[in-house]
């Protein structure tokens, strides 16, 4: 199996962190926080007692996989089921298997920006789903979603699980819909998980875990720094910081500094950190209903159904292109 790569590279790497960290305030991109340590800790994130949203998705694919997969096999016609920000897939394995279970001709395109997760999930699927039809993309959503739409004349159904849309804020939550919708025809499916408002303190509690794996998982991208781009981060001179406003849904993560201090990155460029300067690394949005529909209506997409989890923590909703084309 071959896997198809367009990877941002360490240049790409070395200047995204250098336009953030020049930045006031300062922020990195969390798209960098999966290296391969940073997907084994995360994958200890969705583990634990506190990080409900895993848990609570996956009741939804483990109960409502045979519902989703008729709606989505439709008339049996053959199409490509791309996963953008597939992971370890262990959710999209329910629903895998309903569709090979009806016999419907699809290929499964998993896309993930970790090059680790993507060997991971070819090494493991073809033996645990006999018949699957796959091919690993590994990168960027969009670039993704472009290659393999010029890549097949077949439908499309994507699914975009996990609370991935979480990571970005609702601005360019509504962008990236926009141009997901641009590589959709009327045929085409997306199906979309969002995490949903709820106790704040549960929110909270979810990104500031007791036993301080979250923690390590924020710091890590200063760890990543330094394998990667020779930086010197003293990793225990900064710290988690997490923060939930429940009017706004944003749930945020920071680094802090936990003095003054002089960090060098790359060969000559050195950042200044003032004692609690923080950087922004991570937005995880939450979302009202009303702000889901909001969100699908303004980005050109039409409700379909929605499937939810029995607390009502989690939602996944199938949604359509509109006809009229509002870019
Ligand atoms: C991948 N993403 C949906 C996770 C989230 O909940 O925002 C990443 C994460 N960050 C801290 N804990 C989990």
């Amino acid at each position: 199996m071959n896997t198809v790569q367009l990877m941002p590279d360490k240049a790409q790497f070395l200047s995204d962190t250098l336009t953030g960290l020049k930045s006031k305030p300062k922020y990195l991109s969390s798209k960098y926080f999966y290296d391969k340590e940073g997907d084994r800790l995360f994958q200890q994130i969705m583990q634990m007692e506190e990080y409900y949203l895993t848990k609570a998705e996956m009741e939804i694919l483990e109960t409502q996989s045979g519902r989703i997969a008729d709606l989505i096999a439709r008339d049996g016609t053959p199409f490509d089921l791309l996963e953008l920000g597939a992971g370890d897939a262990t959710k999209s394995v329910h629903l895998l298997r309903e569709l090979l279970t009806r016999r419907q001709d699809f290929t499964y395109l998993p896309v993930d920006i970790s090059s680790n997760i993507i060997s991971c999930l070819e090494n493991r699927l073809p033996g645990q789903l006999p018949g699957l039809k796959m091919q690993g993309l590994n990168g960027e959503y969009l670039e993704m979603l472009a290659y393999a739409a010029s890549a097949s004349g077949r439908r499309k159904v994507i699914l975009f699980m996990g609370a991935n849309i979480g990571n970005m804020d609702i601005g360019q939550a509504q962008d990236f819909l926009l141009d997901i919708r641009k590589h959709m025809t009327q045929d085409d499916l997306l199906l979309i998980g969002f995490d949903l408002k709820k106790d704040p303190r549960q929110i909270l509690l979810a990104y500031n875990d007791l036993n301080g794996i979250t923690r390590a998982f924020n710091l890590n991208l200063l760890a990543r720094m330094n394998r990667e781009l020779g930086a010197d981060f003293r990793v225990g001179n900064f710290d988690h910081y997490a923060t939930y406003d429940p009017e706004s849904g944003a749930c945020k993560s920071f680094l802090i500094s936990l003095k003054e201090q002089t960090v060098r990155i790359g060969d000559a460029d050195k950042i200044h950190f003032l004692a609690n300067e923080y950087i922004f690394t991570e937005i995880s949005q939450k979302y009202a209903p009303g702000d889901i529909e909001a969100l699908a209506s303004k980005s050109g997409f039409r409700y379909v159904k929605h499937f939810t989890d029995s607390n009502g923590y989690f939602v996944d909703m199938i949604l359509r292109t509109e006809q009229t084309c509002l870019v």
